[in-house]
């Protein structure tokens, strides 16, 4: 039986990038609930510790730790500490990204926001896995189903959804790999929009007439790490309230 928690079973580690807001707390939080140790990583390290706090409350473990994830030797680090203090991560979420608003250069942006979830999960993939090992990386309807965002964003998410294609059929044998494409979520970089004139037609736009909370997204992402999704690899599921069928 899978239960309520997908079947994921407790003792298991998951590492969520960027987990001290928005999607990545949501996802924390989750699979912190689910019984699954959390290596909570971020820059924000007082909104990682806030996180692990809360699943600490609730009765789960977890660490949290101060993670630049385009550092290679921090998350290297970071990876050590977390097998130390959890043990090896069965589960990855690929979630931390630069929001489209930031000024980027295309070149330095694509290193950034996709070179840093290749290199992350290169050096998760150096650890000798448990078996029904899973990763899942957070793109975006943008540059997958729609083209209206930065260059350099909307380049990254393709990015990011080939290399998780590339990963579901090279690496098969080891892991599954999937990715979603969340169109608007009320996380806190899209507040200052979402309270525009323009951001409220953008929201009252969507079939379901409103936009995702943050725990949509990471109820699909820890269903897509857990042994329920154990014949899904390489997808790249939208999570859009049926927006992008519109355009
Ligand atoms: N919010 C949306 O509407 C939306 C839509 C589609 C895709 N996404 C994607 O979802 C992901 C999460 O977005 P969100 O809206 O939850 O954002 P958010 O701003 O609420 O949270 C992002 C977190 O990532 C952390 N972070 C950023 N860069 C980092 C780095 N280099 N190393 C470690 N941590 C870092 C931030 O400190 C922050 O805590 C992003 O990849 C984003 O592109 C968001």
């Amino acid at each position: 039986m899978l239960g309520q928690n997908f079947g994921m079973r407790g003792g298991d580690v998951v590492v969520v990038t960027g987990a001290a807001s928005g999607i990545g707390r949501a996802t924390a939080l989750l699979a912190g609930s689910f019984g699954l140790g959390v290596s909570a990583w971020d820059l924000n390290r007082a909104g990682a510790d806030e996180v692990i706090a809360e699943i600490e409350r609730a009765g789960g473990r977890g660490k949290a730790m101060t993670v630049d994830v385009t550092d290679d030797e921090v998350v290297s680090s970071a990876f050590a500490e977390t097998r130390e203090t959890l043990g090896v991560p069965r589960y990855l979420v690929n979630n931390a990204g630069p929001p489209s608003v930031a000024d980027l250069e295309f070149r330095a942006a694509l290193q950034i926001a996709a070179g840093s979830v290749q290199m992350v999960t290169e050096q998760w993939m150096a650890l000798e896995l448990p078996e029904a090992a899973a990763v899942v990386s957070v793109a975006s309807v943008a540059g997958n189903l729609v083209g209206a965002s930065p260059d350099w964003y909307g380049s990254s998410k393709a990015a990011i959804a080939g290399y998780t294609r590339f990963l579901a059929v090279r690496h098969a044998r080891r892991l599954r790999a999937n990715a979603v494409a969340p169109g608007a979520v009320d996380t806190p970089r899209m507040a200052s929009y979402l309270a525009t004139a323009v951001g409220q037609a953008w929201r009252e736009s969507n079939p379901m007439g409103r936009i995702a909370s943050p725990e949509e997204v990471a109820a699909v992402i820890c269903f897509l790490l857990s042994p329920a999704a154990a014949y899904v690899n390489g997808v790249l599921l939208p999570i859009d309230g049926g927006a992008t069928l519109t355009l």
